[in-house]
């Protein structure tokens, strides 16, 4: 079977391993190219896990490949395209959070900025047919004019992560008018889900719980967050990448270049949040049944860079492809607290 060539980079991350187990399991008409430098942002013993999964699944035979490689270091990246010839690429690949972002700006800077530049110019020169990449909800910056829209000012970011993602969205805005790169930028609401990030809160929240600790929750609990559970997340990345839909909306565009929100469209309130988080991680065993929630919950100020809601209008995925959507906080935590104390239980032995 003559196989299509799938690019995606940050392979070895939370959202990467899923879209990649996705395609190699729904798709065998697809081969995967995983690209990733592991660094150690986090416990890179986690991102070895989930390379695992990938490698375990007997569709990943013949059809998976993982080169380890920077995305700022340009002649990879171009020996990566020479060699396998993507068809669509998808750039998950980025140094994330918003806080480190505010340490250490240039390592978003290098992965982030020079990254992305370098896997543009590689698409343009081996004529990718479709980029798909990761923005983030962050480009909305402090702004209350909720739900977010596409349209809406995103020149005002609050944190340097927020400023690489729109440099990205201007970056290949450019590429696309320019060289007629069809391209689709992402912006992620909170992303969350088993195999998830450790620095975000709902995985955070519980290692720290289960440490004996108590949580601080910012804004005194107030913010309220639009969460989109990873399934939902990576079935909008197959429909985008596999349903022939982009062609006929880029065919018809003069630049062939679109944005999307992708989130639940109902937010959530933190002291909700961490209820339902800490009963589902009760009901696995990860905390004891007689945990008592507001005693190890420390209600503290507003954090730097923090935005006090998000809500995406996901409606432009809904209107051009057909997706919505549905896990909703309550689920999708659950399935989240089924992993994790499986996962923990399996790391204490
Ligand atoms: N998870 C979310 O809620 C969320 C929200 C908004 C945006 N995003 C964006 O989505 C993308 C994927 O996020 P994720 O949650 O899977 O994050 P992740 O950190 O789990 O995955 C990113 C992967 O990229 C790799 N990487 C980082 N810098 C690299 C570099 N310079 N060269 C090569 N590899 C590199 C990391 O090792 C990691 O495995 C990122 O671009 C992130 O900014 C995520």
């Amino acid at each position: 079977m003559q196989t299509k060539k799938i690019l995606v980079t940050g392979a070895a991350g939370f959202i990467g391993s899923w879209l990649t187990m996705r395609l190699l399991k729904d798709h065998p008409e697809i081969s995967v190219v995983g690209y990733d430098n592991l660094n150690p942002y986090y416990p890179v013993s986690l991102k070895e896990y989930r390379l695992d999964m990938i490698g375990a699944l007997p569709e990943s035979e013949g059809r998976w490949t993982f080169v380890s490689g920077e995305l700022e270091d340009r002649e990879k990246v171009r020996a990566v395209f020479d060699e396998h010839r993507p068809e669509l690429v998808v750039n998950l690949a980025a140094q994330a959070g918003v806080r480190r972002s505010l340490r250490e700006p240039e390592v978003y800077l290098a992965s982030n900025v020079i990254g992305f530049f370098n896997i543009l110019e590689s698409c343009r020169e081996y004529h990718v047919g479709h980029l798909v990449f990761a923005s983030s909800s962050s480009v909305y910056g402090d702004s209350r004019d909720v739900p977010f829209e596409p349209e809406q000012d995103t020149d005002h970011p609050v944190s340097f992560y927020a400023a690489t993602k729109k440099t990205n969205e201007v970056m290949g805005y450019a590429y696309s008018k320019c060289f007629g790169l069809p391209m689709t930028a992402l912006r992620f609401f909170s992303v969350y889900g088993p195999a998830g990030r450790p620095d975000m809160a709902y995985y955070h929240f519980s290692e720290t719980w289960m440490s004996g600790k108590n949580i601080s929750l910012f804004d005194e609990g107030r913010c309220k967050r639009d969460f989109t559970y990873i399934d939902d997340v990576v079935s909008a990345l197959e429909q985008i990448l596999l349903s022939g839909k982009s062609k006929e909306l880029f065919d018809a565009m003069e630049t062939p270049y679109r944005v999307y929100n992708i989130g639940n469209e109902n937010p959530v309130l933190m002291t909700d949040f961490v209820r339902i988080l800490s009963d589902s991680l009760i009901r696995y065993g990860a905390l004891p049944t007689d945990f008592s929630l507001w005693d190890r919950v420390d209600l503290v100020g507003k954090q730097a860079g923090d935005p006090e809601i998000t809500c995406a209008d996901s409606s432009g995925l809904l209107n051009d492809y057909g997706i919505k959507p549905s896990v909703n906080i309550e689920d999708g935590l659950d399935r989240f607290a089924r992993w994790f104390a499986q996962y923990k239980n399996g790391a204490k032995k």
